[in-house]
């Protein structure tokens, strides 16, 4: 079976709305300072609650800011997280990306940061794992199905693993969410770079020092245009059966 297989096997009432949606979901950062009613975000948030996570747990909480006096908070944290970021990995376009363009990216990422204090909506995705519930005898059992090896490489790359496991439990809803803000006619843009000053953003937020939390998405109706997203082709990235 080929591409065009499967493409023609397609149902012919796959969504189209939903691969246009996708291949024109540009991360939007200038925003309309107008506020995006509470029903309306409380849909992003089921949307978010819709994607799945590991075992069906849902340890998921989600913090989503929309007064001013808390926005007006966070928004001298954003500008030294943005400040720091545009010092250091920020300072040059990446690998791939024409001077023009990347120009026009942190034009966007500028306003943003001078305007955050009138962002209409924030949302700050949690998670948490459980404590892990595992005995000696359920320990020596996993030692014996990897092998001994493998049981010391886990246990190096624990602290890796956990992070890796809380957020793949996370972003799929976040996805989810910001597919159902374009779906609503909004515009957000994913974050992580509250991340450099975690500590302080969940003080002013209120959040418990044993959440984690995975992005800031800035939420409002667009100001800017969505167009086609500037991605490689399919051809260069796919590994058939092997690399
Ligand atoms: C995991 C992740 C983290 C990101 N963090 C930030 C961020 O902190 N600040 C920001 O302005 N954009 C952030 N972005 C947005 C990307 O820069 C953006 O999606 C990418 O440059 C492609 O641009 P486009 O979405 O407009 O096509 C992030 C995207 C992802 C997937």
């Amino acid at each position: 079976m080929n591409t065009s297989d499967v493409l023609s096997d397609a149902p012919a009432d796959a969504d189209p709305a939903l691969f246009a949606t996708m291949s024109t979901m540009r991360a939007m950062r200038r925003l309309r300072p107008e506020p995006v009613p509470d029903e309306v975000l409380d849909r992003l948030i089921q949307a978010a609650v819709w994607g799945p996570s590991g075992g069906n747990m849902q340890r998921y909480e989600y913090v989503v800011v929309t007064d001013p006096a808390v926005m007006a908070e966070l928004a001298p944290l954003w500008k030294r997280c943005v400040d720091a970021y545009l010092a250091t990995t920020g300072k040059y376009a990446p690998a791939g990306m024409d001077e023009a363009a990347y120009g026009r990216m942190v034009a966007a990422i500028e306003y943003q940061r001078d305007h955050f204090a009138e962002t209409p909506a924030l949302v700050i995705p949690c998670y948490r794992f459980p404590e892990p519930r595992i005995e000696e005898e359920g320990m020596r059992r996993c030692a014996e199905a990897l092998g001994a090896d493998a049981t010391a490489r886990m246990g190096r790359i624990q602290e890796r693993f956990s992070a890796l496991a809380e957020g793949s439990c996370v972003y799929p809803g976040v996805q989810n969410l910001l597919l159902a803000a374009r779906g609503l006619g909004l515009a957000a843009n994913i974050t992580i770079w509250h991340l450099f000053l975690e500590e302080e953003w969940k003080a002013v937020l209120g959040i418990p020092e044993e959440m984690n939390t995975f992005a800031a998405i800035p939420v409002g109706w667009p100001s800017g245009r969505f167009g086609p997203v500037s991605r490689r082709p399919v051809a260069e990235v796919v590994h058939r059966d092997r690399w």
